[in-house]
């Protein structure tokens, strides 16, 4: 879970993650318009409609499996600065012949045979990068993820071009698995090491 009621936020030296509302709105609008924040992810920059949808996704992912990425506060000034959670995301049972597995950041856009598997991801602002934030962020995810042991696996999905991102995952010793097609794009799959007894991913 990325957050399992009761707990609303989690909280680290400099950030505050909490779940996402209307009000985060034109913050994530802003920054998916950004080619530079797009250029790993979405590819292009993504219109308004394209975020206003997918944050109707992510209000669905915490009602129906308390998962999906959080909106990043910084302490300092109360700026929002990024997100950063585990997504419901999901991943083809086995490859269809001759092609790529593919993965699902949001498991309602996915087959209903798809495999559950979560995916931690961040994102963060141009004006926020090279502070630390992605690293900070995800280690709170991570770390609350394993108090949980509610997973099997969590994955990234990471473009091969994305040094950035792959310089955070590696910082937690995330190990390759191979790749995935993602909206018609490879992207490189890493498991995050989980280090206790963990239940079956099912078992949310
Ligand atoms: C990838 C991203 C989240 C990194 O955020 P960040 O807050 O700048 O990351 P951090 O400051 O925690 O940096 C972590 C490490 O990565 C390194 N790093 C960050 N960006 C880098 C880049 N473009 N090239 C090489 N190394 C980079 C940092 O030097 C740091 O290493 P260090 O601790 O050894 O100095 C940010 O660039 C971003 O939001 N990009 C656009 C969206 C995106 O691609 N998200 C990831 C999708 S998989």
């Amino acid at each position: 879970m990325t957050l399992l009621p009761p707990t609303d936020v989690l909280e680290t030296e400099r950030l505050v993650l909490r779940r996402m509302d209307a009000s985060d709105l034109a913050f994530f609008v802003a920054i998916h318009a950004d080619p530079d924040v797009a250029r790993y992810t979405s590819g292009k920059p993504r219109p308004p409609a394209a975020t206003e949808a997918g944050f109707q996704d992510v209000q669905d992912s915490y009602a129906k499996a308390c998962l999906g990425p959080l909106t990043v506060v910084r302490k300092s000034d109360g700026a929002r600065v990024g997100r950063c959670g585990l997504s419901d995301a999901a991943i083809d049972g086995v490859a269809p012949p001759g092609g790529l597995q593919r993965a699902w950041l949001f498991r309602s856009h996915a087959p209903a045979d798809a495999q559950p598997l979560p995916e931690l991801g961040y994102t963060f602002g141009k004006a926020h990068w090279g502070q630390g934030y992605a690293s900070e962020a995800a280690r709170a995810v991570y770390a609350y993820a394993e108090t949980q042991r509610a997973f099997a696996d969590i994955m990234s999905v990471i473009h091969p071009g994305n040094t950035g991102s792959l310089a955070v995952a590696a910082k937690f010793g995330v190990r390759y698995i191979g790749e995935v097609d993602v909206s018609g794009t490879p992207f490189k799959r890493y498991h995050w090491p989980l280090k206790g007894p963990q239940l079956a991913s099912s078992a949310r």
